[in-house]
């Protein structure tokens, strides 16, 4: 039987060293090359990390060519059809699907913890009302730290779970705080009576003035919505929360590093810039210039809401959210022209050479602003609401590396490509 292992010879010295590869229950082995350095006195060079896995994890997988998404083992649209977002909180966070009496509980503990502590709300004052409420989310999420001193040890499981329920429970009223507070409206409190997402969106669109009675059709929309952004493995913002927690940083600080990561158009950011983009198509006739600028290298612009970079495949969670978006818009009796002309330029797209030849689908941004724009909910709002539905990613990561049984700081190396030693010159003399 041959040996599971790979050699690797330094053809300019001759010296060679043999290193483990180690299989997961899916997906392509992993060469171990720990002791790289220690044995051929080198290290990897991979910007991107296109080749390298940067841990072991057990919450989520994909399989980028045949367009799969596990969470925990389960399906997405097995997830998506028959779970709703608090349940998924609770399989990616504890590994299993709760009984019916620990949804109860869990479902009960998340919905008490739904307020944030007072002084938080004096926070929002301190920004400008035009800020970008991801620019808010940033900063409000990160100040938690400073409010739930009780809940920081993070060698402390309860201290930990603690955390992650306040997380989950808080993140939509700082989302639906940092919108009414750029429209200059006072800040609904949160009502537990409701459904988790039920209730940010009371907090969203609610006067204390009226009655609000919250669209069940919006609701199930919402937490489909939040089901599909739970966690996708190592992605940008998760490995940015899992290398700031290295640090022993408390979950909090590392949450709001994530939410940082998240914001840019490459990654969370790009659902607002999907919609951005179908305002400026404007019109169907107009997509075949709008290709033609996706296919020139000369020019950066990209069609937003495609490519991945697991996905060589229609992203799954592209193809609920597709179907979601049709349900919603029919049955809230809204039509949205952007709508129309995404389906046509996912259909021309996908029927050209740029596109087939790289394999760029739709991903789960391409859709996920229709369905929130018949909600009511403005484009610079999109990537706040992603963040609420990768909050328990975020956090179930955090908390699978804290247990790992070697803890060690995240700390890349690098290829210098700098000056070599040089020797101070005064000012005077340069
Ligand atoms: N439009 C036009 N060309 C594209 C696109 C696109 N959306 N995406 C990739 N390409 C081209 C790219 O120019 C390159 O072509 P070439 O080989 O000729 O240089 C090739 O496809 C490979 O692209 P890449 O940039 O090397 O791929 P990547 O894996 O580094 O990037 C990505 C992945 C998601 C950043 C990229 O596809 C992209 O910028 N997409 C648009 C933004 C977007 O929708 N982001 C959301 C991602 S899914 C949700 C999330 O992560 O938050």
């Amino acid at each position: 039987m041959p040996k599971d292992t790979v050699t690797i010879i330094d053809n300019a010295t001759g010296k060679q060293a043999e290193f483990p590869v180690k299989r997961g229950s899916h997906g392509p082995a992993v060469i171990d090359i720990a002791t790289l350095n220690k044995e051929l006195g080198m290290f990897t060079l991979d910007p991107g990390f296109l080749s390298t896995a940067s841990c072991e994890s057990a919450i989520t997988f994909i399989d980028g060519d045949k367009g799969i998404l596990l969470y925990r083992g389960y399906p997405i649209d097995q997830l998506a059809e028959h779970s709703d977002f608090l349940e998924v909180c609770y399989l990616l966070y504890y590994g299993r699907l709760p009984s019916k009496k620990e949804y109860n509980h869990f479902s009960h503990m998340i919905m008490r913890h739904t307020m944030v502590h007072e002084g938080l709300r004096d926070f929002y004052h301190g920004f400008r009302r035009d800020a970008h409420p991801m620019a808010v989310m940033v900063g409000v999420v990160g100040a938690l730290s400073a409010f739930y001193h009780d809940s920081l040890d993070i060698y402390e499981p309860r201290s930990r779970e603690i955390s992650a329920h306040r997380l989950i429970a808080k993140m939509p009223t700082i989302a639906a705080w940092a919108y009414r507070y750029s429209r200059g409206e006072p800040f609904p409190y949160p009502r537990n009576d409701l459904g988790y997402a039920e209730n940010f969106l009371y907090m969203m669109f609610s006067y204390p003035t009226e009655e609000y009675r919250v669209n069940p059709v919006a609701a199930k929309a919402m937490d489909l919505i939040s089901t599909l952004h739970a966690a996708h493995e190592q992605n940008a913002s998760t490995s940015t929360v899992r290398l700031a927690g290295s640090s022993q940083a408390n979950p909090f600080a590392s949450v709001s590093a994530g939410v940082g990561a998240l914001w840019g158009p490459a990654h969370g950011g790009a659902n607002e810039a999907v919609i951005k983009m179908l305002e400026q198509i404007g019109d169907v006739k107009n997509i075949p210039r709008f290709l033609d600028r996706a296919r020139d290298p000369k020019d950066n612009f990209r069609l937003m809401g495609f490519g991945h970079r697991v996905y060589k495949n229609y992203d799954p969670r592209a193809k609920i959210i597709r179907q979601a978006a049709g349900d919603v818009l029919r049955e809230m009796k809204v039509n949205d022209p952007l709508f129309d002309i995404a389906m046509k330029l996912e259909e021309i797209a996908l029927k050209d050479e740029y596109f087939i030849e790289r394999k760029l689908y739709p991903n789960v941004d391409f859709y996920s602003g229709i369905i929130q724009r018949a909600i009511g909910i403005p484009t610079s709002m999109f990537t706040v609401i992603f963040t609420i539905g990768r909050t328990i990613g975020w956090i179930s990561q955090w908390a699978e590396m804290i247990t790992e049984k070697v803890q060690r700081i995240g700390r890349p190396r690098q290829l210098y490509i700098g000056e070599k030693t040089r020797d101070y010159v005064p000012i005077s003399k340069r």
